[in-house]
């Protein structure tokens, strides 16, 4: 049996990851904008659409010009054929045992999958078989990343299994590269070189495959000559670019909470586990009930800064001491009138208010703890609250 955690009520939390899908829609517009007509846009939504809600950014990448949707789980995509929305879905990641339960149904619901590997490909053609529905498969090419696939050389043996299995139909041919956000790196050129040629190699054996993918949002930005049929963008959807770029895209997630207390507190005094931080002078520190455990980042202790909404305005402020489990200290400055209650931006768009100085970003909490936006934005844990604009 498995029991799920209670959930908090979030009428008794202050925190809010308030998610915005008019910027996942325009931010999805935008990318659009890029592509040639021929090419879709997979909106790469797993990990809970990077923790903005799944099926809350599919929505909006739909509307916004996506077709596709793609998920890791086999699960996370039963969910999203089950609402019923208007969109190819492609699953990655299985495992045996699950896999044999789930891609039955998967089948059926009338998603693509992945193969990267002759053991997927067996239990694709078996689940293929009980749900009596031929498979759509996208075979995973890997051209360097060295974790799903399977390798260049490997097609040739495959081919008679793919060619004469009637259970199942290579629809696409695609791969992941391992360093587009370098577009210096030659990575890129040949990981492309190889599935091009294993492309060809698919073609001999099994005939003409519809569809080629290749490009992450990195790629999207920089290298439209791998566009081809489709892309798979994910982090620039929800608006951060891996890549500097002039496409208008903007962050879709603000994380919010309120000072639980304010409080003047002496020159030299210390702050948290450690006393990694100790004040500069006399000041007031304010508490924010939000710690690691609702994925703020432990690494990023007393290096990133904080937005405080009081009555006179929007300020800075920045982490102090060491993040706790459910709590970081913030120092406001010896003459804030912030008081207890007042909102605190974490990161995200501050709501707009002209003229304020912007709040920190998911980039600035990535820097400070030595991560990526993607980490960031998928830590986000599920004690805090998603509350979608309408
Ligand atoms: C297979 C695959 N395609 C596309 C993406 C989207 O990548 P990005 O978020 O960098 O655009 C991911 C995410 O890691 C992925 O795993």
């Amino acid at each position: 049996m498995t029991i799920p955690i209670p959930a908090e009520d979030p009428r008794h939390v202050p925190n809010r990851a308030v998610i915005d899908p008019a910027a996942i829609t325009q931010n999805t517009r935008a990318l659009t904008g890029l592509l040639e007509e021929q090419t879709a846009l997979m909106a790469v939504v797993k990990a809970d659409g990077y923790g903005h809600g799944m099926l809350t950014a599919a929505r909006a990448a739909l509307e916004g010009g996506a077709t596709w949707l793609g998920v890791a789980h086999p699960a996370s995509a039963l969910a999203l054929a089950r609402a019923g929305l208007d969109a190819h879905i492609l699953t990655w990641l299985y495992e045996p045992r699950t896999a044999a339960t789930v891609l039955p149904e998967v089948l059926s619901s009338g998603i693509d999958v992945s193969v990267g590997s002759p053991e997927m490909l067996a239990l694709v053609a078996e689940a293929a078989r009980q749900a009596d529905r031929r498979a759509r498969v996208h075979l995973k090419i890997d051209t360097g990343m060295g974790r799903n696939g399977v390798l260049p050389w490997q097609i040739r043996e495959l081919g008679p299994a793919m060619a004469e299995d009637d259970y199942t139909q290579v629809v696409a041919a695609w791969t992941h590269l391992t360093s587009a956000d370098d577009p210096a790196d030659p990575a890129t050129d040949q990981q492309v070189e190889l599935f091009d040629s294993a492309c060809e190699a698919l073609a001999d054996e099994v005939g003409p495959v519809p569809l080629q993918h290749i490009a992450n949002s990195a790629a999207l930005l920089t290298r439209p000559d791998l566009h081809r049929d489709l892309v798979r963008p994910g982090i620039a959807l929800y608006g951060y670019p891996p890549v500097s770029t002039d496409v208008p895209l903007r962050p879709a997630m603000t994380l919010t909470s309120r000072l639980a207390l304010v409080k003047e507190v002496p020159e030299g005094h210390s702050i948290g586990y450690g006393r990694i931080h100790s004040t500069a002078q006399r000041t007031r520190v304010g508490l924010v009930p939000l710690g690691y455990a609702d994925g703020l980042h432990r690494a990023a202790s007393d290096r990133c800064e904080v937005l405080v909404r009081t009555e006179s305005g929007d300020r800075r402020a920045p982490q102090v001491g060491r993040i706790s489990m459910d709590q970081i200290v913030i120092d406001l400055g010896p003459d804030s009138d912030a008081r207890a209650g007042d909102e605190v931006f974490v990161f995200g768009d501050a709501g707009g208010v002209p003229n304020a100085p912007s709040a920190t970003t998911a980039d600035d909490w990535a820097r400070a703890a030595g991560t990526i936006p993607y980490e960031i934005l998928t830590s986000v844990s599920g004690r805090v609250t998603r509350e979608v604009l309408s």
